[in-house]
């Protein structure tokens, strides 16, 4: 019999704090129908893991009914601001092998993890910058003065966008979440259409520039990009292709790394032998970085489209159907991480076990990048400021999304305005 689940993940209060019904769910439904949305929620960890590994089964095609199949007047208007720009192509993200394959092989040639260790020394002066504009006030809003500029300067910076268009790429990568996991009228579809299109043709004229004359960048070297393996189309990236990429860069980094700093601070508060554990050692900033991660999962979960009547955990779900891995509840199941996997406990063991970043072929390829960001904040924070108290922590809102959730602000009262950068405690030393 299908199991079904009374479980509205648009409901206001589940989205402020969705765990309970993820525990409810995992321990006596794991794969359950959601009549209120039409979609498979998957929360327990092995079960999750069994689709992220079967991609032919559970394929990341998942992209919601195209737009140029849609029809209406209404619809029209959207289709016609979606013909001012360059076509929107499937890549990366949303796309099964051979396709992924290709994808994945050309963007990792540019997107390497060495690229990202190089950015170590750029990432800590943008934290340092961020630190320094608090100046000597004690109360600050940490999402808007921190969290959401940080991942916005690394990839823009990346990117190669000069400095008077960063707001440029906030808005643009808002503009792609829009509709992401919540609910969007014509109208903020239209809008958000808009915007895709305003980026496209920046960045469009960019890859001409790279195309003229090559910058070393990552834009360039998306351009360069060639594979030579067997079996894989050795096509290289086109400018619809890599526009779609980079949207995935953008997308993918700056809302959830945002969300992940916030959530990691408010994880300190609520833990001070944590904070002031991190305060005598930096160095476990990494250990909390990944705790942090498992708890807030800032990606709650990621669709799979069925493509065969299948068999999970003995429900059998139609070819059709759309499933949500919800790598959020895996997060927290106690057969993985036991007993306490409710609590923060950074260091604990298998805590690289998560799913917070995905499993397999979709293994979030900013993972370095988003993990040198929040190590670096948390060790330049631990380091200037003494202690902070969260304003209001009885009025803390989440974004209502139940896909992406995070904080939607953080006002924080700093008990010593932030020490300004110089030579560490000696303590620091190492
Ligand atoms: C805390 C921060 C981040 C979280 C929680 C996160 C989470 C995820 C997750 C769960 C996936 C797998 C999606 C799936 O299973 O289909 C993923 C994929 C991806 N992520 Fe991230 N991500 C983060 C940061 C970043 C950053 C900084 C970038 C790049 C600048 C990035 C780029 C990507 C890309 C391109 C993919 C698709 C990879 C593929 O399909 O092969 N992410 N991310």
């Amino acid at each position: 019999m299908t199991a079904t689940v009374e479980f509205n993940p648009f409901d206001p209060a589940t989205m402020q704090c969705p765990f309970p019904q993820y525990a409810q769910m995992r321990a006596h439904a794991p794969v359950a129908f959601v009549p209120q949305v039409g979609l498979w929620f998957v929360t327990r960890h092995d079960l999750v893991l069994q689709v992220l590994r079967d991609t032919t089964t559970f394929s990341s095609r998942f992209g919601g009914p195209s737009i140029a199949s849609a029809s209406g007047p209404a619809d029209q208007r959207l289709k016609d601001v979606v013909a001012e720009g360059y076509p929107r192509v499937s890549t990366m993200l949303t796309e099964d092998p051979p396709e992924h394959t290709r994808f994945r092989g050309l963007v990792s040639k540019a997107f390497t993890p060495k690229a990202v260790a190089a950015l170590e020394p750029f990432v800590r002066r943008i934290v340092t910058e961020l630190l320094d504009a608090w100046g000597d006030r004690t109360e600050i809003e940490f999402v808007q003065e921190f969290a959401v500029p940080l991942p916005v300067k690394a990839i823009a910076t990346m990117l190669g966008v000069p400095e008077d268009r960063y707001a440029d790429v906030k808005r643009w990568s808002d503009a792609f979440i829009a509709g992401i996991g919540t609910q969007l009228d014509l109208g903020g579809r239209i809008a958000a259409e808009r915007q895709v299109n305003e980026f496209q043709h920046y960045f469009a004229d960019e890859l001409d520039r790279r195309r003229a004359e090559p910058q070393g960048d990552l834009l360039s070297d998306l351009l360069a990009a060639r594979l030579d393996e067997p079996g894989v189309d050795a096509r290289p990236l086109d400018t619809a292709e890599i526009l779609s990429i980079l949207s995935q860069l953008m997308t993918a980094g700056n809302e959830t790394t945002t969300k992940l700093l916030a959530e990691a601070m408010l994880l300190l508060w609520q833990h001070p032998q944590e904070w002031a554990a991190l305060r005598a050692d930096p160095g476990r900033a990494d250990a909390v970085v990944e705790e942090a991660l498992r708890l807030s999962t800032p990606t709650q979960g990621m669709f799979r489209k069925v493509t065969a009547d299948t068999d999970l955990g003995g429900q059998q779900i139609p070819k059709g159907s759309m499933v949500v891995a919800v790598y959020a509840a895996a997060n927290r199941d106690t057969e993985v991480f036991g007993p306490d996997a409710e609590a923060f406990c950074p260091g604990r063991q298998k805590a690289t076990q998560h799913l917070a970043f995905g499993k397999g072929i979709h293994f979030c390829l900013g993972a370095p990048l988003s993990r040198l960001e929040a190590r670096v904040a948390l060790e330049e924070i631990a380091r200037r400021v003494d202690g902070f108290d969260v304003v209001g922590a009885d009025h803390l809102r989440y974004f209502p999304s139940f896909i992406l959730r995070g904080l939607t602000a953080l006002p924080l009262r700093l008990t010593g305005p932030p020490a300004p950068a110089g030579p560490r405690r000696p303590a620091e030393v190492t």
